[in-house]
């Protein structure tokens, strides 16, 4: 059975040690807790997607090791269609090594992974042409253009996640991406010289992009399309925790989009699923169910 949704991109674990607070040099220091936790912004949209009642797949690639199976079975262990998470032998993972003090102050250790191949030949698209919406990241820039190119061939729309990327990455990809969802740093890497965010965005829809839009935490949702700028304001909750707000945000985006709802309704039903995730610690354990952001977005105003 086919997919509704295709995710394509990164995949990382973090291991968090909760310490009393962040250390000032060298020494052994007692953690209060030992977290290990999947990230990457396509892989936790996945988790969101499937959280949210559609069936998904994660794209990607990892080594053969410890850490690419921790990923794996994480990501299967939320229900995410694993079969084209490939581990590469003789590659290593990305994990990253996260010291966090009572404030939630972070000192990260990132080791971005090695010898994982860039090509994406290996891929079987086959899929693409059954889902409903391909949701893709910055990470891997060959398979999110193969992906990309397929979906475009069958008229399926496209989202990415904007983070701060090479140019020649961005150049690549927005030709074949419909919505292209910045957060503030990816949109400011992408602007370089120009500053003004609308201008920035004007620019991505020079690109070809039908929706051109930038995150910006507690500020909202801004973007342009064919009805001109608009804004969607974050709805107030009580925030506890925004690791993988963005991540949520592109997944639950790609669901509205999937289930047939315009721009203006994609980015409020966003906009809820990544405000309730604020509500509570860690990027995916802290993803509501549909149930949840049906009965919170049943009671706001805007
Ligand atoms: N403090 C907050 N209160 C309510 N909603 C929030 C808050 N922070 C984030 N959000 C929601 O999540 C969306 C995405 O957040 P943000 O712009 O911080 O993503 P990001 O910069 O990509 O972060 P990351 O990728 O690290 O999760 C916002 O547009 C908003 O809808
Ligand atoms: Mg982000």
């Amino acid at each position: 059975m086919s997919n509704d949704i295709i995710c394509l991109g990164k995949s990382t674990l973090d291991l968090i040690w909760p310490l009393e607070s962040l250390p000032g040099k060298g020494g052994k220091f007692i953690a209060r807790d030992f977290i290990q936790l999947g990230g990457g912004m396509a892989a936790t949209a996945a988790v969101a997607v499937s959280r949210l009642g559609r069936k998904v797949a994660f794209y990607g690639r990892a080594g053969d090791d410890a850490a690419g199976h921790a990923m794996l079975d994480e990501l299967a262990g939320y229900g995410v269609d694993v079969s084209q998470f490939r581990l590469f032998p003789n590659a290593r993972s990305s994990v990253s090594g996260i010291l966090v003090d009572k404030e939630g102050e972070r000192a990260i250790a990132n080791f971005r992974g090695a010898d994982i191949p860039d090509e994406a030949h290996w891929l079987d698209l086959d899929d693409v042409a059954q889902t409903h919406a391909v949701l893709v990241d910055v990470r891997w820039k060959e398979g999110a253009v193969s992906i990309c190119a397929k979906a475009r061939a069958h008229g399926i729309p496209t989202i990415l996640d904007g983070e701060i990327a090479d140019l020649d990455i961005y150049d690549a990809l927005l030709p074949l991406v419909d919505h292209a969802i910045f957060s503030l740093p990816g949109l400011r890497s992408y602007g370089g010289a120009v500053t003004n965010h609308l201008q920035i965005l004007q620019k991505v829809r020079e690109q070809g992009c039908k929706v051109a839009a930038v995150t910006m935490g507690a500020q909202g949702c801004l973007w342009i399309d064919d009805n001109g700028v608009q804004h969607q304001a974050a709805f107030g909750v009580n925030v506890v925790d925004t690791t993988g707000a963005g991540d949520v945000f592109h997944g639950a985006y790609a669901v509205a989009l999937a289930e047939g709802k315009n721009t203006v309704e994609a980015m409020r039903f966003a906009s809820g699923v990544a405000a309730l995730k604020c509500t509570h610690y860690g990027g995916r354990a802290g993803i509501p169910d549909r149930e949840e952001v049906d009965a919170f977005l049943a009671e706001q105003f805007c």
